[in-house]
Parts: C-alpha cells; structure tokens; sequence
C-alpha cells in the first residue's frame, strides 16, 4: 500500500484541526504494515489557486508542518514534504494537461462552488487544480488516496487521467502487452474523525474563519488559558444524561463529551457512563485536565520546532529528496511515453 495524502496549509491551528485532521494523519501512519508507506504533503502549490497573502500562506506552511510532525507525523516512517519544494508535481500536471479533457474538467462542483458567480475572474489555477492533484498522487504510484465526501469527484478524474494516458500511450511489452505508466489509485476510508464545534455556539463548528469567536482552543494556548476557556464553555444547568440519547437536543453539552471521548480515545458513551448524573462543575475540570495534559507535549514541541527553523527545514528538505526519489521513474517514464 502507498497512501499519499496532502493537507493544505493551516495557520494558527486549533483542536478541530487537530481532531478532524491532523490526528486522523498520524492514525494513517501507525495503521501501516512493514510493506506500507505515507507520503504526506504540505498542499502549499494548491494555496496560490485562490486569492491568497504570500508571508501568510510561508507561515501557515510551516506552522502546519511543525504540528504535524509535534503531534505524531514520524519523518523516518512517513515521507513528509512540501509539495512546492518537489518541482515534479507541477511537471507532472502540465504533461497530464495534454490527456485532461476539458469536459472533464467543466463537470468538476468544486470549481463551481469555488468560483462562485465570478467564473470569468477564477484563477486559471482554480479550473486545473484537479488536474495538479492527480499529478500529486500518480506521480507516486499512490495505491490509495484519503478522500472525504468532497474530493471523490477528484479521485474519479485522477483515475480517469491515469486510465486514458495508459490507453493512448502505455509502452509494450515484448508479447505485446501494454506496460502502464500510471497505478489507478483506490479511496481509502481514513479513520472516522471528530467535528467539533465551537465552545460559545454549539451550531457552529470550531473554526480560525470566525475571528470574533475567542472560545476556540488553539493548539499554542498554555494550561491556565486552556482551563479558563472551558470553564466559560457554554452548557446548560443540567447533569449529564446516562447514555447519548439524553444529549439529543443538548449541542453543547454534546460538543464537550465528544472532545472528552476523542482526547481520551473513548466513546460518547463511555463518558458518560462515567459522568453520567454529574453536573459541569465536576466534568468540566475533569475536561480541562485531559485537554492540558494531551496537548501539552504537542504544544512544547510545536514550540521548540518552529524555534528551530533549521531542524524544520532539515526535515522538510530530506522528504522532498525522498519524495524526488520516488517520482523521479515514473517521470521519466511519462516523458518517454509521451515521446519526449
Ligand atoms: P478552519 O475552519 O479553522 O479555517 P480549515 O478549513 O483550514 O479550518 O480546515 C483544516 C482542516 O481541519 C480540514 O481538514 C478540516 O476538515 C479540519 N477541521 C477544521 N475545523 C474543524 C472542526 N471544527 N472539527 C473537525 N475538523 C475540523
Ligand atoms: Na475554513
């Protein structure tokens, strides 16, 4: 199994990120066989298809980068890399140009959404960016692509590009047989992950997107404001309910269990078997405990690397060269295929 997955670079990280993320990252890589590799990447090429800060998109790509690598993102097991850094990628997607339709392209809901009314003022970058996402995954022979509801459709088309490029140049074998130069990759089913929402509003989930919104928990925030923010959570005057039925109409109350149950890898009912009949004046130091003590270490070493810009650096550089290393025969052998 080759996994490749990009994750497009996030500034000031907080613990939906980390939960319905970053986490479910490290889950990958632990859940490899000896014969299995990641490969993960810093999506930063795809950052500049929309309207975007350039000092602001270096640092969310390095903050990203450190957080993976603090919360479990293992450099010697995984490949870890930004994609910009690895030149193969925007190579790969100007030869897969020639073989993408443009009616492939057209049906693509993700431009639309993107583009919103103003189709004629996209990016150029926007309307090919499915096709820079199949460069990243078939330039490595990826088996299996992590794909969310969303992505689906670009999985479909990095499949379709790999199928008709085989079928139109794929070289013979000696009896004849074609030898393809692309592997059509699978979705994967990553492990499920949280949603969490926001401590003040149990509607909404927890995002960087709303800055009047100080309840968020950062990954950066020390143990005393970690505590403080939970103490002001919203809730409700009731105890906890025995089991999860009783959390039905209870968002909040519900958010809080949920993050219990993800920082201590139990379930919503686990917790509340625990819980259950105690009000938040018990549950929610209890809560805030878990959360100090879990991020923690995550924070100290996010901290230390990006204190350390060389050693982040140093990483990054060697997962782009085992990253070339990777790609560098199947893109000769595009090149070749395509006469060139
Ligand atoms: P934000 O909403 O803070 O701007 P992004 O949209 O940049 O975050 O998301 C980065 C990653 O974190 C995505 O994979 C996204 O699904 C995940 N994520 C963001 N917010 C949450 C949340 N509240 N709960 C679970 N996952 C989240
Ligand atoms: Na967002």
């Amino acid at each position: 199994m080759r996994v490749v997955s990009g994750i497009q670079p996030t500034g000031n990280l907080h613990l939906g990120n980390y939960l319905g993320a970053i986490r479910n990252w490290v889950r990958m890589q632990d859940e490899m066989d000896e014969e299995s590799e990641c490969l993960f990447f810093l999506a930063d090429l795809h950052a500049i298809s929309m309207p975007h800060d350039p000092a602001e998109l270096s640092r969310a790509t390095l903050e990203m980068a450190a957080a993976l690598v603090a919360c479990g993102i293992d450099a010697s097991r995984s490949v870890l890399f930004n994609q910009a850094q690895v030149p193969a990628h925007p190579e790969m997607q100007w030869l897969l140009n020639g073989t993408a339709r443009m009616g492939w392209l057209n049906r693509m809901t993700q431009f639309k959404d993107k583009s919103g009314k103003n189709r004629e003022g996209a990016s150029v970058a926007l309307f090919t960016y499915p096709v820079l996402q199949a460069a990243d995954v078939l330039l490595y022979q990826a088996t299996h692509v992590p794909v969310g509801e969303d992505q689906k459709q670009h999985l479909e088309l990095a499949r379709d590009i790999a199928q008709k490029f085989n079928n139109d140049f794929a070289p013979k074998n000696e009896d004849g047989s074609d030898r393809p130069v692309f592997t059509l990759p699978e979705p994967y089913i990553p492990p499920a992950a949280a949603r969490i929402m926001s401590l003040r509003d149990g509607s909404k989930k927890m995002s960087k997107s709303d800055p009047s919104d100080m309840s968020r928990i950062e990954l950066v925030d020390d143990p005393d404001t970690i505590m403080k923010k939970i103490k002001k959570a919203k809730t409700d005057p009731e105890p906890l309910p025995g089991d999860e039925g009783g959390l039905a109409t209870r968002p909040e109350a519900l958010n809080l269990v949920t993050i219990y149950a993800a920082m201590t890898d139990g379930s919503v009912e686990s917790v509340l078997a625990d819980f259950g009949g105690q009000g938040f004046g018990t549950f929610k130091p209890a809560l805030g405990e878990v959360l100090v003590e879990t991020l923690r270490p995550i924070s100290e070493r996010f901290n230390e690397l990006l204190a350390d810009r060389e050693s982040l650096d140093a990483i990054l550089a060697r997962g782009a060269a085992k990253a070339r290393e990777i790609a560098g025969p199947t893109l000769d052998a595009t090149y070749a295929a395509l006469g060139l």
